[in-house]
């Protein structure tokens, strides 16, 4: 029965306490081996050129682009010194489906071409000191090996990206050509993974900011490493003694992950085999098609919408994480929201309470599951970094700047999120660590680490 199956998934999927401080101790292992030498670990660990974060000194008005998340933006933060930002304005558009597979050039220049429309736009209030050229910083969500501050290759796609020709081409220069193309004369001054601007920006605004985790479309983790915990930095040592580091630990990996039928076979069937299995897990693009491989199974083997099976069902991805938030945070009696994105999203006419209640409950088992998992990574960035227990006598406050839609919009998930933080950590050391959400701070990041790197300096 579909019961049986539940049943069998909950087991399957259990993350108690002492797996989850597995999963933490595993994790920074592969932090330690990603760091001794490139192609160390699964976890790749990359070096961002950020050494130093952003003092609130900045000032000028700089650009960023964000792009790799749910939607493709473009801003403008008017920096004033004194940690302030006068003005921030954006534009937002989401990235039409096939530009995601088609050619480097398509989507470069679709990118450049909505810059050149809000540069166009522009007030005269923004109009910068004569000959001066625009800056920009450039956010650009995926692993990319970066060979400055300003320039660095794609190491490969994630998340639904796939464009084969990019892969090893210096992202800036790429999209350098495209504003060219299109007329846009602006520098690329600061080239950065979205964690690393979200740790840039929410450093901004609070001191004790060493950590960002974005939980969205993708999940990932930067933080601040000390220069000589970094075997494989073979540059100059920096004068702050740190180094951001990119961690990608969407791909990490371990024996101790609760992998099941689904995530295996999701994992086949994806994009990238083999690949961002952590991601796959615990991510906004693929947690809706885990569920709805569950609800096939249900469907299949226990009749759970009746004698046929919903053709719907057997679409990948047709179930995204938003619906699947909506279905889960469903409080009415009759679950009237679960009844109801069936039938819009999967055409399922009739259902009745107690399958209702199977789905919110399968939802439930496989957002727990991530959450969890997502808590026991940061744990593990905590464990690395020696900030989860005394140091000089003291326990450091540590703040995390958290980001992604996931994150922001799905209550459940990030109520999990925290409490098994917490509950990882204990109240002593609890008190210490902070999560912060910093909405759109990878953009703000972005645009702070250009100033910082501005060529007028
Ligand atoms: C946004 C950031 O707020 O969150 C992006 O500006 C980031 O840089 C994104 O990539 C991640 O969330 P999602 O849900 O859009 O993948
Ligand atoms: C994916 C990308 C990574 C990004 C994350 C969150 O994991 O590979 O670079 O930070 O998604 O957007």
């Amino acid at each position: 029965t579909a019961a049986d199956i539940l049943k069998e998934l909950e087991e399957k999927c259990a993350t108690p306490t002492a797996k989850l401080r597995q999963i933490s101790d595993a994790m920074s292992v592969e932090m330690h081996a990603g760091l001794a030498s490139e192609g160390g670990s699964k976890l790749k660990m990359l070096i961002s050129y950020v050494d130093n974060l952003p003092t609130g000194e900045e000032q000028g008005v700089f650009y960023a682009l964000d792009l790799g998340g749910t939607n493709f933006r473009v801003l403008r933060v008017q920096l004033t010194g004194k940690s302030a930002i006068e003005c921030q304005e954006f534009a937002e558009v989401s990235i039409p489906p096939q530009l995601m597979v088609g050619t480097a050039q398509a989507l470069f220049d679709y990118i450049a071409l909505e810059l050149a429309k809000f540069v166009a736009d522009e007030s005269e209030k923004f109009q910068l000191l004569a000959g001066r050229q625009r800056e920009l910083g450039f956010t650009f969500s995926f692993p990319v090996m970066q060979l400055s501050i300003d320039s660095g290759t794609l190491i490969r796609w994630t998340k639904g990206f796939s464009i084969q020709e990019m892969v090893g081409k210096d992202v800036v220069a790429e999209l350098a050509a495209s504003m060219k193309r299109q007329g846009v004369n602006m520098r690329v001054s600061a080239l950065v993974n979205d964690t690393v601007g979200t740790l840039a920006g929410g450093r901004y605004g609070n001191k004790d900011v060493n950590i960002a985790v974005i939980l969205g479309t993708g999940s990932n983790a930067a933080y601040v490493e000390r220069a000589q915990a970094i075997p494989k930095w073979h540059g100059p040592h920096p004068k702050s003694g740190e180094m951001v580091i990119n961690m990608e630990w969407g791909n990490f990996r371990s024996s101790h992950l609760p992998i099941t039928e689904y995530d295996t076979a999701l994992d086949a069937e994806s994009l990238y085999p083999g690949e961002q299995i952590f991601e796959k897990m615990i991510s906004g693009m693929y947690l809706g098609d885990v569920l709805r491989r569950v609800l096939l199974r249900m469907a299949e083997e226990a009749n759970l919408f009746g004698e046929t099976v919903p053709p719907k069902l057997k679409t990948q991805f047709i179930l995204r994480t938003p619906e699947m938030s909506a279905m889960h945070h469903d409080k009415s009696p009759d679950l009237n929201v679960v009844g109801s994105k069936l039938k819009d999203i999967l055409d399922i006419s009739e259902t009745n309470l107690s399958t209702r209640k199977i789905v919110v409950e399968v939802c439930n088992v496989m957002a727990t599951r991530g959450a969890r998992l997502a808590a026991a990574g940061i744990l593990g960035i905590l464990k690395k970094t020696g900030r989860d227990s005394l140091r000089d006598g003291e326990i450091p406050q540590t703040a995390i700047a958290m980001d992604g839609g996931l994150y922001e919009h799905y209550t459940e998930y990030r109520h999990c999120v925290e409490n098994t933080l917490y509950e990882l950590l204990g109240d002593e050391v609890g008190k210490h660590v902070k999560l912060v959400l910093s909405n759109d701070g990878s953009g703000i990041g972005a645009a702070l680490l250009a100033a910082s790197h501005s060529q007028y300096i």
